[in-house]
């Protein structure tokens, strides 16, 4: 069995951030989201990944590698546009080959692993298995229709979904995926859809398997969805200790990277702080993860996420559900009149109370 990540498309809706990274490398717990389905491949005894990559190529391969520290074997399939999944699928044909292979979208987190369905694929040896969980917004995402434990209909966006139950990213194929991707036209949308792809599977009678998810499942691609994986990841993650506490105190399970100074702070896990971070008179609360090299002085961040290299300084009111970028900063200043500077990126978003 081999596998396929998919990092290539857009990530349109995590800009301005992905204006300048890769979705697939927004970092969840300080860690990429792409290596938590690594490592879950792995995990699953898996050892030739082929990854999809795009327009961020260069960033992805500079990320991961040939694979090694996942004990893998990385090949990248370069798809020219990013023109949907089972597009994708047809762009690894020549590395998949006759394989079967497990299709893991690049961008999702799931902790109940890859290896129980691996095995449940080859102990059944379906055409497709899919994996399916319950969510209250199907509208944004693949839905299925069951009649009883058969997959009878599936629907990409539906705007009156037929159900709350979702595809998740993560799906299992034989080689007779080819046939269905050759055989679909484009959506609405403009991109071949694995999701029309999978419905030509039961449409010509092949067997399609499905599993309700056990544990959580997140499509990190926008920013709620976002902070909801960063927070259920940090409620897993084991305490760790390697800065330097001044007049500090830590609560519940708080991770610090070392050469991190704590200075006249509180931190309430669970929380996350990198390496060689400076913070000073700050409260960090919850759910929250700061990158590397961070400055953090005066001020209050709860379940938030903060990329490497950013300062913020000096801020009256608590920064609360916010991503910010690397090298950001925002900064407290005592001027008069009280106006607000903003540089802000293309797509970029600010709330302020008022
Ligand atoms: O997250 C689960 C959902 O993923 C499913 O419920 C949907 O049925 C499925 O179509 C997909 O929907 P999204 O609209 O969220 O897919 P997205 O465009 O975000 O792409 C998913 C991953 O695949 C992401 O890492 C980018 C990558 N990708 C996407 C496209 C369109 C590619 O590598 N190539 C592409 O052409």
């Amino acid at each position: 069995m081999k596998a396929l990540i998919l990092a290539g498309g857009k990530g349109t809706r995590l800009r301005p951030i992905t204006f300048s990274m890769a979705k697939q490398l927004v970092p969840v717990a300080n860690k990429p989201v792409l290596f938590y389905g690594l490592e879950a491949i792995a995990e699953a005894g898996i050892r030739e990944v082929g990854i999809i990559v795009g327009d961020t190529a260069s960033e992805i391969q500079h990320a991961v590698g040939d694979g090694s520290r996942w004990g893998v074997q990385v090949t990248y399939i370069p798809q020219p546009e990013p023109l949907g999944l089972a597009h994708a699928v047809l762009t690894a044909e020549p590395y998949l080959g006759t394989t079967p292979f497990v299709m893991y979208l690049g961008d999702n987190l799931v902790t109940s692993g890859v290896r129980p369905l691996v095995e449940a694929f080859q102990a059944h040896k379906p055409n497709a298995l899919i994996l399916l969980a319950e969510v209250p917004n199907p509208q944004e995402f693949g839905v299925a229709q069951l009649q009883g434990e058969r997959v009878v209909r599936l629907v990409e966006k539906p705007k009156d979904p037929p159900s709350n139950l979702a595809l998740v990213g993560v799906y299992l194929f034989d080689h007779h995926i080819f046939e269905a991707a050759r055989a679909i036209k484009p959506s609405w949308r403009g991109e071949l859809e694995i999701t029309d792809a999978i419905q030509y599977l039961i449409d010509q009678g092949y067997t399609v398997e499905s599993r309700q998810i056990s544990g959580w499942w997140k499509d990190t691609g926008n920013l709620e969805a976002l902070l909801e994986a960063n927070r259920l990841v940090l409620e897993e993650m084991p305490p760790s200790q390697h800065g330097t506490l001044v007049e500090s105190q830590l609560y519940g399970r708080v991770a610090i990277g070392e050469g991190t100074q704590l200075i006249r702070c509180t931190v309430r896990g669970p929380a996350i702080i990198g390496h060689n971070c400076h913070l000073e008179d700050c409260y960090i609360g919850p759910f929250t993860s700061i990158g590397d090299g961070t400055v953090l002085k005066q001020c209050e961040i709860e379940y938030s996420i903060v990329l490497e290299g950013s300062r913020v300084e000096e801020i009256g009111t608590r920064i609360e559900g916010s991503l910010l970028g690397k090298n950001v900063s925002v900064r407290g200043v005592a001027r008069r009149p009280r106006t607000l500077r903003l540089m802000l990126g293309d797509s970029s978003s600010v709330e302020i109370p008022t």
